[in-house]
């Protein structure tokens, strides 16, 4: 198989692998506990909490140390992120259109339950649209905004988002910022506290770390409220026994992930070696997001005139494995809200798929994806009838 779907999910390294392997053999007791063994494990997580934190460029000890809350993943920190901080401060809650599912179904849900939520629109290139955001801040007065969500970089097109600015409009009114930051975390270096976000979501499975672990970084003063009940763990804001060995994996990644340098050199390396072999070898191929500035390992293309499940499909059954969008939307059937969002044309968001690739990678299995990509887009394109070509 050649694994191009690095957004969705990427390999567990085998150095974090074996790291987990000889804790499992420990074992390890519940951190909670008041014994020797349950001191250690909490000696485990409080050590990676701290870890993670330094990682991230967020304070850690003594007085004004930023926060962070071990989840499950970067679906709960979202969800932890628009319920917690939105249930304290009442007002409007604005979204970015191109948000992962976990922060669009999390401000679906507030709407039902009767809160106020505002979709900002993005640019063509994919980049939040500042202008409206300022707009939207300063619109209606007699029901401020509370919170706002916009994510660092996007899964689907691998667009940089203007992070600082969005952050220096929210300081400005007064308005709590919360960052999606799981496909930026690896790939881009990341300071939270040169963000000044207030909120900061994380998850580990997205650069060689375990699934089922991830962490909402607040900072220092940022009160949240608690969405889950039942337990004192974690100051009762995020109840449950915690897990030593995937908080001591989630810190041991974080770290792996902070030389980005030479890493992101060989993943847009390889990144640019795709792209340009299909913009060479496959006429009217449209890269998405291609003026503004990306993640180095992402690519969003699109073949107008072909159907992009079909295409998933036909790479599959020849051992290439990429996505037609954000893994948790791409079992569905629905167009990426992301490329619609963006105003591109019907053809182009049919047509659209992900590339994500990663370190494990080789120069021979890109030009090897190219070789094929060229046979599977003839051959669909053959088959369908629609008039594909811009214009006709
Ligand atoms: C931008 C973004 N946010 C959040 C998530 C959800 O993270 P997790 O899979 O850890 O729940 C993903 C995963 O695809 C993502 O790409």
């Amino acid at each position: 198989m050649i694994y191009l779907d690095n957004n969705a999910t990427s390999f567990l390294a085998p150095a974090i692998a074996e790291r987990m392997r000889v804790l499992s053999l420990e074992r390890i007791a519940n951190p909670s506990s008041q014994h020797a063994a349950g001191r250690r494990a909490r000696s485990l997580v409080e050590a990676a909490r701290d870890r993670i934190l330094a990682g991230l460029g967020a304070r850690t000890a003594g007085m004004g140390a930023d926060q962070l809350l071990f989840t499950s993943g970067g679906t709960e920190a979202n969800n932890l992120a628009l319920f917690g901080l939105s249930e304290l401060r009442p007002g409007r809650i604005l979204v970015s259109a191109i948000e992962h599912p976990s922060v669009l179904g999390a401000a679906d849900r507030l709407r039902q339950l009767g809160r106020s939520t505002e979709t900002i629109p993005v640019t063509r290139e994919g980049l939040v649209d500042l202008e409206a955001l300022r707009r939207m801040l300063t619109a209606d007065s007699s029901s401020p905004v509370s919170v706002v969500s916009v994510m660092a970089a996007n899964n689907e097109t691998g667009v940089l988002q203007p992070i600082e600015s969005v952050a220096a409009l929210c300081q400005e009114h007064r308005v709590l910022f919360h960052c999606d930051a799981v496909q930026m975390l690896g790939k881009v270096p990341i300071c939270f506290e040169a963000w000044k976000a207030d909120a900061m979501t994380v998850t580990a499975h997205k650069i060689h770390g375990p699934v089922g672990i991830g962490g909402l970084i607040l900072r220092h003063g940022i009160q949240i409220a608690p969405q889950m009940f039942g337990g004192f763990q974690q100051l009762g804001l995020r109840p449950g026994t915690e897990a030593p060995i995937l908080c001591d994996a989630f810190a041991a990644t974080v770290e792996e992930a902070l030389s980005v340098g030479a890493r992101a050199e060989k993943l847009s390396m390889l990144r640019d070696r795709l792209e340009a072999g299909i913009v060479r070898s496959i006429e009217e191929s449209v890269v998405v997001g291609r003026e503004a500035k990306r993640l180095p390992h992402t690519l969003s293309v699109s073949f107008p005139g072909v159907d992009r499940q079909a295409l998933q499909v036909a790479l599959d059954l020849k051992g290439i494995a990429c996505s037609t969008g954000s893994a948790c939307a791409s079992g569905s059937s629905q167009p990426s809200h992301v490329l619609q969002a963006m105003h591109l044309p019907d053809q182009v968001v049919k047509g659209g798929i992900r590339f994500s690739v990663s370190t494990e990678n080789t120069k021979a299995e890109i030009d090897r994806t190219i070789e094929v990509l060229v046979d599977v887009v003839a051959s669909l394109r053959k088959q369908t009838t629609a008039k594909w070509r811009f214009g006709a």
